[in-house]
């Protein structure tokens, strides 16, 4: 009797195991053929512009809405950052994006087409930028960025490793997180901003470069796969569990100094090097939109 309740468990595990396995395999094989297509999306006709105030637009965007120098991005002088170690679901090193890196091989077009489709020059799609997050910079903006990269001085850094794990593109397949970039936004509607405006309304689109971490809801919640040494982005909703009793000061100081309403100091995870240089207009309309969020409980991102 023990005995054959004993085979009959075994028989259950062998099961789940043997079921796991080939939903982890149908998973990876699809993550991986999704990464080896070729996507046919034209190279937009761009082409740098001098112009003064063009220019200082595009670095604007590039450290602030863009966030691409931040310390975890390319590096404060966009000659590439370090290298994260994200356990089972990948390794990142944002590469150099000076004239010594890939500005060196990249056109006008096909940089302008990268920051809009996530699409790279050989037209696969790009892993783990979060191209999906800005897309919705209207021409105008997409083209000071590129003017901007033109002028920036040449950093000569190896660029380190980037690689997704198995943990990492079952993830991606699962919608727990995006990795295999330019299949969302092919998927997903064209949404270009209005113009900038302290509202709501523009606020946002700002937003988008905080869901990566804080959850589609922006309620927070352990990254998923993340290994214990990378904190739990907090709740921004006006949840009692979120922002609730913040006022636009304490939003303020939290973005720009890295002090939190509680007065403890912000783990350096959160990029405030990048937040702390939004404009007045572009932070009291991310605090206008965070205002109309849903209250949710921390932890349902
Ligand atoms: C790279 C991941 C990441 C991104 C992107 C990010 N955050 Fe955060 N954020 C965090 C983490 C992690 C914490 C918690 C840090 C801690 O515990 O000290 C945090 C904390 C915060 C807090 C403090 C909340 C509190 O209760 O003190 C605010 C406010 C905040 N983030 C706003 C934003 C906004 C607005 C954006 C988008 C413009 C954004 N974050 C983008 C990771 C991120």
């Amino acid at each position: 009797m023990v005995k054959k309740i004993l085979l009959g468990v075994v028989a259950v595990v062998v099961v789940a195991v043997v079921a796991v396995a080939s939903y982890a395999g149908v998973q990876i094989s699809r993550f991986n053929a999704s990464m080896d297509k070729v996507y046919d999306v034209p190279i937009p006709e761009v082409v740098r512009s001098t112009d003064p105030a063009v220019i200082a637009r595009g670095k604007h965007l590039t450290n602030s809405v863009g966030a691409c120098s931040g310390r975890l991005c390319h590096g404060s002088d966009l000659g590439g950052g370090p290298t994260t170690e994200m356990g089972p679901v990948m390794v990142f090193s944002p590469p150099d994006i000076t004239s010594a890196g890939l500005c060196a091989a990249y056109s006008d077009g096909e940089l302008a087409r990268l920051i809009r489709y996530g699409v790279k020059k050989d037209g696969h799609s790009l892993m783990f930028m979060p191209a999906q997050d800005f897309r919705w910079l209207p021409d105008a903006d997409v083209l000071a960025i590129v003017s901007y990269l033109r002028t920036v001085p040449p950093v000569e850094r190896p660029n380190g490793p980037t690689a997704i794990r198995p943990l990492g593109k079952i993830l991606d397949r699962r919608d727990a997180m995006v990795l295999d970039v330019a299949r969302r936004i092919a998927a997903a509607p064209v949404d270009l901003a209005p113009p900038p405006t302290p509202t709501a309304a523009y606020g946002k689109y700002v937003a988008h470069m905080c869901q990566g971490c804080h959850g589609e809801g922006l309620s927070g919640g352990p990254l998923p796969g993340a290994p214990p040494s990378i904190p739990t982005p907090l709740n921004l909703t006006p949840d009692a569990t979120g922002l609730k009793d913040w006022s636009f000061e304490d939003f303020d100081r939290v973005m720009r100094h890295g002090v939190r309403k509680n007065g403890q100091q912000l783990n350096p995870f959160m990029p405030i090097e990048a937040w702390s240089q939004f404009d007045d207009v572009e932070m009291q309309a991310l605090w206008a939109y965070l205002r109309t969020v849903p209250p949710t409980a921390l932890g349902n991102r």
